[in-house]
């Protein structure tokens, strides 16, 4: 094809080319900030510390040397849970969730995980809309999981299957 016919092509369609690097706790501070830019209840600095210091998945998504997004994921007994998956704000609905996911999935599978569960808000659509995309479905749900302006939100429960 001639260069006069090329088309543009949409950020959203372009296939994210994406770094992985482990958080370290010299990565807390930043990543408290993104908690906060993008959750009503963000997790805190401790949480943040001791999921590191515990040995869970946490990673650092990269683009062009930049972190666009974080996630803490635990492995055990053949299963995984997906903690926290957090795209920072300006980053969002450009397909880094559902590349980072991928990345994920991969880390777990590669420690013997044959499920990946995950809980999440059902007022959360966007979230919902992104592990529909990547082939999560609703197992279940969970009473009164999450703290709501009005007392308690419950979650709904999802899982792949990543064997
Ligand atoms: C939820 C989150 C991780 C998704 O990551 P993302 O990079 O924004 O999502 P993607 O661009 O990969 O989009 C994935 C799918 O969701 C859809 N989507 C994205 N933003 C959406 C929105 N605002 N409303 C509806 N659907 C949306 C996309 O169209 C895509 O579906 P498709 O493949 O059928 O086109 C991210 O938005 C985020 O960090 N949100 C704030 C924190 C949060 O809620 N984390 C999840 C807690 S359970």
């Amino acid at each position: 094809m001639a260069a006069k016919d090329a088309k543009p092509v949409s950020e959203a369609h372009l296939k994210h080319a994406l770094c992985y690097r482990p958080m370290t706790l010299d990565d807390v501070a930043y990543v408290l900030t993104v908690e906060h830019e993008v959750y009503p209840y963000p997790w805190t600095e401790r949480i943040l510390q001791d999921c590191i210091k515990a040995g869970y998945d946490c990673w650092l998504a990269l683009e062009n040397g930049v972190i666009v997004a974080h996630a803490f994921v635990s492995v055990a007994a053949g299963e995984s849970h997906l903690l926290n998956l957090s795209v920072s704000k300006k980053h969002q609905g450009k397909g880094i969730g559902k590349t980072f996911i991928d990345f994920l999935v991969n880390i777990a599978r590669n420690k013997k995980a044959t499920v990946m569960l995950l809980e999440v808000r059902p007022s959360n659509l966007q979230a919902i809309h992104c592990y529909d995309a990547v082939g999560f479905n609703e197992i279940g749900s969970r009473k009164d999981y999450y703290p709501a302006a009005n007392g308690k939100e419950d979650a709904l429960l999802y899982a792949k299957e990543i064997y």
